[in-house]
């Protein structure tokens, strides 16, 4: 006997229907959970997955295609069969025109049950598969690494159930990127994608913006407002530099994870969510507990999978192609006429520290664009660009490098090239002046006046 293992879940308030459907359906091997209306049907399908959901459409709480309508709304990839006493077949069509995915008359025999459940679960499989298969979704992440496809494989595994994610990277890395992904190859990519940054407002702005206000909740509440988690209903919310969160606000959180339902600030009422949640960080979440600063209880909630992204210094292969891609996406934008980058350039680039990951990748190629004056990128004008903008973020020695090179040259260019006097101004012995010239490869002879250098 095949054991399919598929769970259905039935909603009707006719408990002889359900009973006898549910009956025909453990015969077959199917796990079949009951709700009588669609409370505690949208109840059980956000507890656990479902494979197909049946109902006669006929309930107390919505009537007709209704209860269609809002499964489809919340889960758009859930086949849905409706089954009806004596039904015409002028219904079966307007239901199957609607998107219904089959239509049963009852009374009917097992056989002819099992077999369209079946049919519908299988060609919902059939396209859910051609879909993921198709890579739109992550048309927007450039990589060569392995590393990189390794993760971006689990993340699609990942994606297709509805455990929450945490995504952890420097910044600049790509997080809110990955985010958005895995929403787009989720079965939730009709419904909304809404990102928040916990870290960029005060605790009682946060808290009315993730759950939402009632009327006259505070001095300035002239009307009710939606929070976040209502707008992401289902779909997805992304809850970025969740490791700057503040801490009351953490306790907050835990309970909506834990309960599926938020309470809007100032209101009573528990409002129930279905929604996915994806964290991001650019914090050791680990240490932030250990320091007190993140509860434990909420990284255990967060964290049921967690999806690290190396920084791009740990993936050099990535910069050409992430590089080449940019360079056409701003010539574009900018009506520029760039054809590539000189080999030189382009080493440059491959080499460089990249502390700011992919972001600093893309602020340095837009200056290059719009720098451009000439028809390839050259090394001088990466040069240039990676200079201005890594210098307030270089090492300390780097930095002291490059002051005292300046110095240097203000020094001697105040002096045309005389050593004795610049020496004096800095208030060095010239023989260590002289030392100081050497390191930094400048002769003061580049600074006399009709010198050809000057
Ligand atoms: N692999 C990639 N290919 C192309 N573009 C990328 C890639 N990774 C990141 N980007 C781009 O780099 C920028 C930064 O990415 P994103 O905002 O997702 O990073 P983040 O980790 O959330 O950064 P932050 O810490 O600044 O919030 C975005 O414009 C994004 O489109
Ligand atoms: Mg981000």
């Amino acid at each position: 006997m095949v054991d399919y293992k598929y769970k259905i879940l039935i909603v009707t308030n006719e408990s002889r229907l359900a009973a006898e459907i549910k009956s025909q359906l453990n015969e077959a091997h199917y796990q079949v959970s009951l709700a009588k209306n669609v409370t505690e049907g949208l109840a059980l399908l956000a507890k656990e997955s479902h494979a197909l959901v049946i109902s006669n459409c006929q309930l107390p709480d919505l009537n007709d295609f209704q209860f269609f309508d809002v499964i489809q709304h919340h889960y758009p990839a859930l086949p849905f069969v409706i089954i009806k006493a004596e039904a015409t077949i002028a219904e079966a069509v307007s239901a199957i025109r609607k998107g219904v995915t089959d239509f049963l008359s009852y009374p009917t025999d097992r056989a002819f049950v099992c077999n369209t459940i079946q049919q519908a679960i299988d060609e919902n499989t059939r396209t859910h598969a051609k879909k993921t298969k198709d890579s739109s979704w992550r048309e927007g992440i450039f990589t060569r690494s392995t590393q990189m496809e390794h993760l971006i494989s689990q993340a699609k595994l990942v994606a297709e159930t509805d455990a929450s994610i945490l995504i952890q990277g420097d910044s600049g890395t790509g997080k809110e990127l990955l985010a958005h992904a895995i929403h787009q190859v989720s079965p939730r990519k009709n419904g909304p994608f809404v990102a928040i940054n916990c870290g960029a407002m005060p605790e009682a702005l946060l808290e009315s913006e993730l759950f939402g206000h009632a009327k006259g909740a505070f001095t300035g509440a002239v009307n009710a407002h939606k929070g976040l988690f209502q707008s992401a209903e289902g779909g997805t919310i992304l809850l970025d530099e969740i490791g700057d969160m503040p801490t009351l606000l953490q306790v907050k959180l835990l309970r909506v994870l834990q309960e599926r339902t938020i309470r809007p600030v100032g209101s009573n009422e528990s409002i129930p969510i279905n929604v996915r949640v994806i964290s991001a960080t650019h914090r050791n979440l680990i240490e932030e507990m250990k320091e007190k600063r993140f509860r434990e209880d909420l990284y255990y909630r967060v964290n049921v999978v967690c999806l690290s992204i190396p920084s791009l210094a740990e993936r050099r292969e990535d910069i050409p192609l992430i590089a080449s891609n940019l360079l056409q996406t701003l010539c574009k934008r900018y009506k520029r006429k760039l054809s590539g980058f000189a080999p030189e350039a382009m080493q440059l680039l491959t080499t460089a520290p990249w502390p700011g990951n992919v972001r600093q990748l893309q602020n340095i190629v837009e200056q290059i664009v719009v720098l451009a004056t000439t028809p390839i990128v050259t090394a001088a004008s990466v040069q240039k660009a990676l200079h201005d903008d890594i210098a307030p973020v270089m090492p300390f020695d780097a930095a002291r490098k490059a002051f005292e090179r300046d110095y240097l040259i203000n020094l001697l260019t105040m002096t045309s090239g005389n050593v004795a006097q610049s020496a004096h101004l800095a208030q060095r012995h010239r023989t260590e002046f002289y030392k100081l010239l050497d390191r930094h490869e400048l002769t003061p002879a580049m600074f006399k006046e009709n010198s050809e250098n000057a």
